[in-house]
């Protein structure tokens, strides 16, 4: 007989899709549900909440004496180190969003906390869920267009309109880095086709988003050095004036992909058809499911069910931040530097 997971969410925003898919999952049950601010947030689904049958904690200290099976963070990136640890100390599995946590060294205590409960966990990277995605890298690692030598990806999305329940996003005194905070989409997918990088340069700055008191850079441009002497560039921007993009381009030695994750197709170039076909790209169909965290849960939980560690683990969640963190010393020091190995 399959295991009914019971489930509980922190925060409901981002938390709302992962609790709406513990709630349809057919071995989840969603059991209960803290949010800090669930009465005066005005944007909480709360007619959903009354009416799924999951108890909705008073306090966050409910959330880890409930015995639940699964705990899901979904509160701003501030909170996640602390929450995850309480979540894995309390037994529960924990799937934690993205970024990781805003640090290297708040990823680590929360690798410390994994490797003591030995629980298992997932670093939210809804990006490997996103059809168009998974495409890419089953096309790249069956070698359709060759040995890679150049990748390329971006997170453009302009937070203007996404500033956060009570303005965290924009908060001088929390400072968060949209380089991390976002453009870990874009790291993480790179990573997963290209591998680890190993050296980062990167330039930021603070121009689209200056006249509203942004706190910290809202664009930067970060070009890598990875694994098999790869070479590749992330752009990102919190403040781009255009619609949510990440643009992803992969050239090999045999062909060419351009794909997104809110387009219905992926775009493929390959060598042996040119002469059949003319230098064009062929468009392949796919889903457009930019934040697909119902396969994400259902992954999680069909590993757990086989008593194994889903890929997207604490390490791969931990390894994104490095990417960035990395990033973004170069940026204020001026120079190419080493990534973290973790
Ligand atoms: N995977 C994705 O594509 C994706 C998309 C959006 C957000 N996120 C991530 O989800 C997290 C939340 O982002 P969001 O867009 O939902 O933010 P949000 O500001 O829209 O919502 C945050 C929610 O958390 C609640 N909250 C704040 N502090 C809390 C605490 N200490 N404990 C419990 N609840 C608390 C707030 O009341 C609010 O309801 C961030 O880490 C963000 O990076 C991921």
């Amino acid at each position: 007989m399959t295991k009914m997971h019971k489930t509980g969410v922190i925060a409901l925003r981002m938390g709302d899709a992962w609790a709406k898919a513990a709630h349809s999952l057919e071995n989840t049950k969603l059991a209960m549900v803290y949010d800090l601010n669930f009465e005066k947030n005005r944007r909480i689904d709360r007619k959903f909440y009354a009416n799924s049958g999951a108890i909705i904690a008073k306090s966050e200290d409910e959330i880890y004496k409930s015995g639940l099976d699964i705990i899901i963070v979904a509160s701003p990136d501030h909170f996640h180190a602390e929450q995850s640890i309480k979540g894995l100390k309390s037994g529960a599995h924990v799937i934690c969003e993205k970024p990781l946590a805003p640090t290297v060294a708040e990823c680590k205590k929360i690798i410390g906390a994994v490797k003591q409960s030995g629980k298992f966990f997932m670093t939210g990277q809804v990006c490997r869920y996103a059809p168009g995605f998974i495409l890419a890298k089953r096309l790249v690692d069956e070698g359709r267009i060759g040995k890679i030598a150049f990748i390329e990806s971006e997170y453009a999305h302009d937070y203007t309109y996404a500033v956060g329940y009570d303005n965290w996003r924009k908060d001088p005194k929390i400072k968060r880095e949209g380089v991390i905070g976002g453009g870990c989409h874009a790291m993480d997918l790179v990573r997963w086709l290209a591998g680890n990088p190993e050296e980062v340069c990167c330039y930021t700055n603070r121009i689209l988003l200056a006249a509203s008191a942004w706190p910290t850079a809202d664009t930067g441009i970060i070009i890598g050095k990875f694994p098999h002497n790869v070479i590749g560039k992330i752009f990102v921007s919190v403040g781009v004036k255009r619609p949510y993009t990440m643009r992803t381009v992969v050239c090999g030695t045999k062909g060419t992909i351009i794909c997104d994750n809110t387009s219905d197709h992926i775009r493929i170039f390959e060598e042996k058809n040119r002469k059949e076909t003319g230098c064009k790209f062929t468009n392949v169909p796919v889903n457009i499911a930019s934040h697909n965290v119902t396969e994400e849960l259902r992954e999680f939980v069909s590993y757990l069910d086989r008593n194994r560690q889903v890929p997207t683990d604490v390490y791969e969640g931990a390894r994104t931040v490095a990417f960035g963190e990395a990033a973004l010393r170069s940026a204020r020091e001026g120079k190419p530097v080493k990534v973290e190995k973790i």
